[in-house]
């Protein structure tokens, strides 16, 4: 069965700059290295979606640079429709500039085109939305396009996720429109003002979600796996020991198979299991879109 995913979302070049660490303010420091990569939200989860074989567009924008035509030949090589992608005139495609160090990460993400995909542009592309089988969206695009891509998917009876990140306040009219919704546990904190330190905290402000929203809440806790509810009560799908080489992209690629998973009629407990498996895979390789396992991939990880 094939599975039909629209992402609305963010598209952005990563650009990875490599360093023993940080500089303070107003240092200047030689790096170790630096590498472009196709990045951002929408982007990658829509690549998830397309490696583990469904058919998978994407709804964006990107500027009429260097980058943005770049970027949209690699999503195309991966598998990803970008006739929904539209090149705005004068604008730059979206910049995330990371700096690793061995530790941890820092990023800053210039939205660019991203900031230009308005709800006018998602809605030229409602004939897709409406033979989609899932609508996936993320918070690198403005609050409003995603809540008229979310609002075009509910007309069509057709099933949402929503990836709350970056965390910001929702509008309770937006989440009334979300079937799926999948933050961090940072994100959850953010997003619901509780303090989540223990299990039972999470396990509680999930439950409350579920009720206020009718909405299905499920927690990513890194290595760890996720959480979800069933039968009123929270479970867990554990994590997967895995070689580290770069955990960016890897919510995106959980998103894109819990997406594929959903869209092949798979019980939620079996899309997670698949989703924590593929988003494990994608941390092994540097690079948000690179590690993104295959069907096979997954599989045979089993
Ligand atoms: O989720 C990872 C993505 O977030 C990166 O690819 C980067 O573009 C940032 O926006
Ligand atoms: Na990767």
């Amino acid at each position: 069965m094939t599975s039909k995913i629209v992402v609305v979302g963010s598209i952005n070049r990563d650009i990875v700059v490599s360093t023993g660490r940080m500089p303070v303010l107003g240092e200047t420091i030689q790096g170790e290295g630096i590498e472009y990569f196709s990045g951002g939200k929408g982007a990658n989860q829509a690549v998830g979606a397309a490696r583990l074989g469904a058919e998978s567009k994407l709804i964006g924008a990107v500027g009429d640079d260097f980058f943005g035509q770049g970027t949209l030949r690699e999503l195309e090589q991966s598998g990803v429709s970008t006739q929904c992608v539209e090149t705005i005139a004068g604008t730059s495609t979206g910049v995330a500039n990371i700096y690793r160090t061995s530790g941890d990460n820092c990023i800053v993400v210039i939205p660019g085109a991203n900031g230009m995909c308005t709800p006018e542009l998602v809605a030229r592309y409602e004939h897709e939305i409406e033979q989609a089988d899932i609508l996936l969206t993320q918070l690198e695009i403005p609050m409003e396009t995603v809540y008229r891509a979310l609002s075009l998917a509910k007309q069509s009876g057709v099933t949402t996720v929503l990836n709350p990140a970056p965390a910001q306040e929702l509008p309770e009219a937006l989440l009334q429109l979300v079937d799926y919704i999948t933050p961090n546990e940072t994100e959850f904190a953010a997003l619901s003002g509780y303090a989540l330190d223990t299990e039972a905290q999470l396990e509680q402000a999930m439950l409350e979600w579920k009720t206020r929203y009718n909405i299905q809440v499920i927690v990513t806790l890194g290595e760890k796996g996720c959480a979800y509810l069933q039968s009123g009560r929270m479970e867990c799908i554990p994590g997967i020991n895995v070689q580290v080489a770069d955990t960016t992209g890897a919510g995106d690629c959980f998103n894109g198979a819990l997406s594929f998973g959903l869209a092949q009629g798979w019980e939620l407990e079996r899309c997670l299991r698949f989703a924590v498996r593929a988003s494990a895979l994608s941390v092994t390789k540097l690079g948000a879109q690179e590690g993104m396992p295959t069907y096979d991939e997954v599989l045979s990880y089993l």
